[in-house]
């Protein structure tokens, strides 16, 4: 990287605890983010959901430093900024879907960006289209299925346009059929990703470069390398490397 391109996001020593008394979750941790393709995994409770969290200032780090496009984000204020240009889908569709109907839910996003009524509509059709999901339009959003609530979710974020899509386990509750569209959909989009897994299989056919995260670390690991099976030591579970 030279001089004049900086990276799009840095966290800079990120420390984190839910309580003084708990142990802390992440520990000094340092990442990029440019324009490229993440892939995140690590056990159940590493931190993974919590990293996304302090991200887009959800969570406030106890130590360190996040910049945006080489601004240093101290305020809830540049926090709502930021949240315009990082789009962040949730594990759980329930706890993103809020609107009677499907598009409502993705005109919202547009309409606090100050689109107007007529516009914001026309995004959300179309968003709604872009991922195979017209006709669910008038559709009630807490009677979908989990996996079309996922797609539905989606589309709330792509809908504002983000620069960079944090996707905090995208197949959870994806048939295998509607994995592959996710998988293609997912090529297709022009934005820089984070996207968080247990499916390494996913992770390896949507992303470029891969991290674990555990102990609060986070650790790069070469994807062309990377293998899970069945093992005598614990990393067996996930994907991991062998020196040989
Ligand atoms: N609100 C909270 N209060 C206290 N502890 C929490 C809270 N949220 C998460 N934790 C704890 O912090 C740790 C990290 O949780 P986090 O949800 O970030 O893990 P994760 O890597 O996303 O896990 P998973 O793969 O299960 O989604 C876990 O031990 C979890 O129990
Ligand atoms: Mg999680």
């Amino acid at each position: 990287m030279d001089m004049f391109t900086q990276p799009f996001m840095q966290l800079c020593n990120i420390s984190y605890r839910y309580a003084l008394t708990s142990a802390p979750v992440l520990q000094h941790l340092d990442l990029e983010v440019s324009d490229e393709r993440i892939g995140l995994i690590g056990p159940n409770g590493s931190g993974k959901t919590t990293l996304f969290q302090i991200m887009v200032g959800l969570l406030s780090p106890e130590s360190g430093q996040i910049f945006f496009e080489g601004q240093e984000m101290r305020r809830e204020k540049d926090f709502r900024l930021l949240r315009r240009q990082v789009g962040f889908l949730f594990q759980s569709a329930d706890d993103q879907l809020f609107s009677p109907t499907v598009l409502e839910d993705v005109a919202f996003g547009p309409l606090n960006l100050g689109c107007s009524p007529e516009e914001a509509q026309g995004i959300a059709t179309q968003t709604l289209k872009e991922l195979g999901l017209d006709g669910f339009e008038e559709r009630i959003t807490h009677r979908l299925s989990g996996g079309e609530k996922k797609l539905v979710a989606l589309a709330t974020i792509l809908a504002m346009k983000p620069r960079l899509l944090l996707l905090d386990e995208p197949t959870n509750n994806l048939d295998p059929a509607t994995r592959d569209r996710l998988t293609d959909i997912l090529l297709g989009l022009p934005q820089a990703q984070i996207i968080i897994s247990h499916d390494w299989d996913f992770l390896a056919r949507t992303t470029s470069h891969l991290y674990t995260l555990e102990h609060g670390h986070l650790h790069r690991c070469d994807h062309n390398h990377i293998h899970s099976h069945q093992h005598i030591h614990r990393y067996g579970e996930y994907p991991h490397q062998h020196s040989d």
